[in-house]
């Protein structure tokens, strides 16, 4: 084993054989037994000592949302299951005994989209639509995060065997050496993408990757390696093979990956620092900073990793870096990131100049920094984390993805999930409108879209990464309504995608303010619309899945006191 990781780092990944990997096939645990995720952060804390306690004191102090505990706690139950679903109506239930027509025509598209390496199946193309001319590379791309709703659909139908290979590939790749023009990446990096070449000469498939430096923008994908970590334990959560992750090789990738990651620089802040376009939004759309996506991929990965790692010399050191970083992670984004109609209120009367430790508004933001939609926008059942924060500034769009993974992760306290689900509910046409989900709220546009984006045409007002609609994040929307006892938004929003999607030949992305346009420049047939639909409805149907991709409350990660408290610290 020793050999074969040092083999991934040094090797050339077209002459590793994968077969040789792949020799081992899979233990499946039909029962989905209680695995890594038995071991509680709650117990890791005690690792280093540090101390969660610490971080629940100070801060803006979250203002407090609808409390709708219940449905969360009765719901969710450790070990990814869930307890009892006597609250569901019949409808839902029913739902699930009756296949959609749409379900089958989408494992046969899903299936299209599958790339072979020698004669193995390795992930799934960006898009198989054969309408549009111009494809750019969406034709022959396996992107990391578009395989991750592939990722679950198959091992929710219990076929982990392409996962396993992404994964160990993908590995493999992470061990090349990664130059864009004379700089030298890190060593954790995970690719944006790759792709399969026939090797002319030899008559072989070949693997090319892009790390950014083919990415329109030479950005890196910041979120790669997250997804790498969070697929391979849903991997372990739904196989019960923990073979796969207690490789040395696996090993070795999730320490390299939390290394980069784990840095220490100039920080001030828990957050991870990051260049514009190194998420799901990959080109300039103004997340630059502490983008609440990878906030909270940040946060769901190093959860994994520290489920995952061995506590061997090199785990344990890394595991104790991990407990700390969470503890400050989740205190940060609770306190500074969320608000709600209470916040907002503080946040409106705000006093700036403030200096020494005593400052209420710490990043001294200014009031008439607030965009005018807000007042308008908040609710007061309801609240969001926002788009980003740092000095003098808070970005306060909405952004799907991120506060569907903070639900996910636990993130968010069970009160905060709640709001969340709650301002979804009040703000409906807004944040999903006639097709879900969009990707982000409000749109930027005139004068603002012009300094933002660089005067990017693709990213107009309400089209693409700027308001536009993602069909994809029905899974993560579907998935957090599971796990917050919120089934009827989640049913509501799968009827609506039903309703088009197919028809529409499930585009990428949808246009305007309600999403009822089909995508002005969206492919069709894009794999991961096909995939996020199959999730969704897996999901509904057997709400067990949940557990993959779904991480309980570690109650030692207490959550943050109102602001009066933050004067004691
Ligand atoms: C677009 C999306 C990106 C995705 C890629 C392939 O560039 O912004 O998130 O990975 O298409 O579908």
């Amino acid at each position: 084993m020793r050999k074969a990781s040092s083999q991934a780092s040094l090797a050339d990944p077209e002459d590793f054989d994968l077969t040789r990997l792949l020799n081992h096939k899979p233990r499946i645990n039909v029962e989905r037994q209680r695995s890594f995720d038995d071991r509680s952060l709650t117990s890791e804390l005690s690792l280093s000592g540090a101390g969660a306690g610490t971080a629940s004191r100070g801060g803006w102090g979250y203002g407090g949302g609808a409390m709708e505990r219940e449905s969360y706690e009765s719901m969710y139950s450790p070990g990814g299951g869930l307890r009892s679903y006597c609250g569901t109506p019949a409808s839902s239930t029913r739902l699930s005994f009756e296949p959609h027509p749409l379900v089958g025509e989408a494992w046969d598209a899903l299936r299209r989209s599958l790339v072979n390496f020698r004669g193995q199946p390795l992930g799934t193309i960006a898009a198989v639509d054969h309408s549009a001319g111009e494809v750019l590379n969406y034709d022959q791309q396996v992107f990391v995060r578009d395989f991750v709703p592939s990722a679950l659909a198959f091992l929710m139908n219990g076929e982990p065997e392409v996962v396993r290979n992404f994964l160990l590939k993908t590995l493999l790749l992470q061990g090349w050496e990664k130059r864009i023009d004379r700089f030298k990446l890190g060593e954790g990096a995970m690719p944006a993408s790759f792709k399969v070449l026939k090797d002319p000469k030899r008559g072989v498939d070949k693997l090319v990757a892009d790390f950014g430096e083919s990415a329109i923008g030479r950005v890196a994908p910041v979120d790669s390696g997250f997804w790498w970590i969070i697929i391979l334990r849903a991997y372990t959560k739904s196989t019960g093979d923990m073979t796969l992750a207690e490789t040395p090789m696996c090993q070795k990738g999730i320490r390299l990956i939390m290394n980069q990651c784990l840095a220490e620089g100039f920080d001030t802040f828990p957050t991870l620092l990051c260049a514009d376009g190194c998420c799901m939004i990959d080109r300039r759309m103004g997340v630059y900073g502490y983008p609440i996506e990878i906030q909270a991929l940040f946060f769901m990965a190093l959860r994994c990793a520290l489920l995952m790692l061995k506590p061997d010399a090199e785990g344990k050191e890394m595991m104790e870096r991990i407990v700390t970083r969470l503890s400050a992670l989740s205190y940060h984004v609770r306190s500074y990131f969320w608000v709600d109609f209470q916040q907002l209120n503080d946040i409106y009367r705000f006093k700036t100049e403030e200096y020494s430790h005593t400052a209420v508004n710490k990043f001294n933001v200014n009031p008439e920094s607030i965009p005018d939609w807000l007042f308008d926008f908040m609710p007061s059942r309801g609240g969001y984390f926002v788009g980003n924060v740092s000095p003098a500034r808070m970005d306060f769009r909405w952004f799907a993805l991120g506060n569907c993974v903070a639900i996910l992760a636990s993130l968010a306290t069970p009160d905060q999930a709640s709001a969340i689900m709650d301002l979804v509910e009040e703000r409906w046409e807004d944040l999903i409108g006639e097709m879900p989900v969009k990707i982000c709220y409000p749109a930027i546009e005139g004068h603002e879209w012009q300094t933002v984006t660089g005067c990017d045409p693709k990213n107009t007002r309400w089209s693409y990464h700027n308001g536009g609609t993602w069909p994809v994040l029905l899974w993560l929307l579907t998935a957090a309504c599971i796990k917050t006892g919120r089934l009827k938004i989640a049913r509501r929003a799968i009827e609506l995608a039903e309703a088009r999607l197919a028809r529409d030949g499930w585009p990428e992305y949808y246009d305007g303010k309600l999403g009822r346009y089909i995508g002005k420049q969206a492919r069709k047939f894009q794999t991961w619309s096909i995939a996020g639909y199959l999730v969704a409805k897996m999901m509904l149907e057997d709400p067990s899945h949940l557990g993959m991709i779904s991480l309980e409350e570690d109650k030692a990660m207490k959550p943050v006191l109102r602001r009066s408290a933050s004067w004691t610290v």
